[in-house]
C-alpha cells in the first residue's frame, strides 16, 4: 500500500538523486492511479516499460479516485489518471485534479470529438452503448433509442440503475438530440417498459435476457466481447445469448464514450507522464489496448476485436463527448425527477 507522503518522500528524495546523476535516471518512473481492472491494462503497461525503461506503478482506486487526489493536494504522487466515461474525466477536470497537455501526438491522432477541448482529459478509447436482443425472441436487426420507449416493449427491457455512469451519459446524449421536455418523456417511456427494477450491472442484463427476464437490455460493447471470450462458462452462455444491435438516435448515430486519460495537476513526472500519454495512441499501444479490451480504438487504421466487429459497422453519434460531459448532471437528476430506479 502506498502511503502518500512516504510515497512522494522517496520520490523527491529519487528525484534529487537523478538531478545529480543526469536524466538517464530521471526518466525512470510514473505513477498511474486508475480504476481500471489489474488485467485489462497490464499488457499495455508492461510494454510502455519495455520501450522505454520507464517504471510504472499503478495505483487501483475503484471509488473516490478525484477525491483521493485532491486530498493529497500538492504532494500527490499521481501522474497521470486513467479511467473510464466522460463521467469520471470530467469529474477529474472538475475536482481541479487535472492540468491541460498541449500535444501535437494526441490532437493528431485523437478526434477532436473525444478529448477536452482545453487539453484536460483525452480518450485513448470508445465504448458504444448498445441494444443486447435475445437471439431467439428478437427479430428484428435495427433499432432506434427512441423506440425504446414504444409500448411494444412493454415488460421487455431490462437496464442497470439510471444513475450508473454509463447511462448517464447515455441519457445525456438523449438530452442533446431530442432537447430536456423531450428526452424526459422518452426516459418515462422507457421506464415504463421494464421487465423490473434496474439492477446489476451491463452483464446482468445478458443473464437476464438468458433466463427469460426480458427480451432486451442496454449495455456497452466490449463486455459482450469479455463474456463470449473470456474464462467464465456462466457468462459465455450470457454472451451467446443474445445479438447486439448497434441504435442509432433519429438524425444521428450510435451512443459512444471513451476510456481516457489525464495529466494530474502536479505530477511529479510529467515528462514521464506526457509521455506515457503519447505512448497510449501509439499503433502499438491501441492495437493491444484493443485487444485486451475489446474497446474500439480511437485511432484510425487500428484493427477493431473481431467480436466487437462482428456487431456490424458503428457509425459514432455526432455529439461531442464534451457536450455529453455539459449535459451529465441534467440528466442524473432527470434520472431522479422519472423515479427511473423505484
Ligand atoms: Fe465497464
Amino acid at each position: 500500500m502506498l502511503t502518500t507522503k512516504s510515497t512522494r518522500g522517496l520520490l523527491l528524495g529519487a528525484a534529487a538523486l537523478c538531478s545529480l546523476a543526469g536524466s538517464a535516471f530521471a526518466a525512470e518512473s510514473l505513477n498511474i492511479y486508475t480504476t481500471r481492472e489489474p488485467g485489462l491494462i497490464k499488457p499495455v503497461l508492461d510494454e510502455f516499460t519495455k520501450e522505454t525503461g520507464i517504471k510504472v506503478n499503478t495505483i487501483f482506486i475503484n471509488n473516490g479516485l478525484e477525491e483521493r487526489i485532491r486530498t493529497e493536494g500538492e504532494n500527490s504522487p499521481a501522474d497521470v489518471i486513467l479511467t473510464v466515461d466522460i463521467g469520471r474525466l470530467q469529474a477529474a477536470k472538475d475536482y481541479g485534479v487535472t492540468q491541460p497537455v498541449e500535444s501535437e501526438t494526441l490532437e493528431k491522432v485523437i478526434p477532436a470529438a473525444y478529448r477536452d477541448p482545453e487539453g484536460h482529459w483525452f480518450g485513448i478509447a470508445l465504448r458504444a452503448r448498445v441494444v443486447y436482443a435475445s437471439k431467439d425472441r428478437v427479430k428484428q436487426d435495427k433499432i432506434t433509442y427512441e423506440e425504446l420507449a414504444d409500448p411494444k416493449w412493454k415488460g421487455k427491457i431490462c437496464i442497470r440503475s439510471g444513475q450508473a455512469l454509463y447511462n448517464v451519459s447515455l441519457f445525456a446524449a438523449a438530452i442533446a438530440h431530442m432537447g430536456e421536455a423531450k428526452a424526459e418523456e422518452w426516459l418515462k417511456g422507457l421506464k415504463a417498459n421494464l421487465a423490473k427494477k434496474p439492477s446489476g450491472g451491463d452483464r446482468e442484463q445478458a443473464k437476464d435476457i438468458l433466463a427469460g427476464v426480458c427480451d432486451i437490455g442496454i449495455g456497452n460493447t466490449y463486455y459482450v466481447s469479455l463474456m463470449r471470450n473470456g474464462n467464465n462458462e456462466e457468462q459465455k452462455k450470457w454472451g451467446e445469448a443474445i445479438n447486439v444491435i448497434l441504435p442509432t438516435f433519429e438524425g444521428g448515430g450510435t451512443h459512444v464514450n471513451v476510456s481516457g486519460l489525464a495529466l494530474a495537476k502536479h505530477a511529479p513526472n510529467k515528462a514521464n507522464a506526457v509521455k506515457f500519454m503519447e505512448f497510449m495512441v501509439s499503433d502499438d499501444s491501441q492495437r493491444i489496448h484493443a485487444e485486451a479490451n475489446s474497446e474500439y480504438p480511437v485511432k484510425a487504421g487500428i484493427p477493431i476485436h473481431p467480436t466487437v466487429a462482428s456487431f456490424g459497422e458503428l457509425t459514432a453519434d455526432n455529439v461531442p463527448i464534451a457536450e455529453i460531459a455539459k449535459l451529465r448532471k441534467k440528466a442524473s437528476e432527470m434520472v431522479d425527477k422519472v423515479g427511473f430506479d423505484q
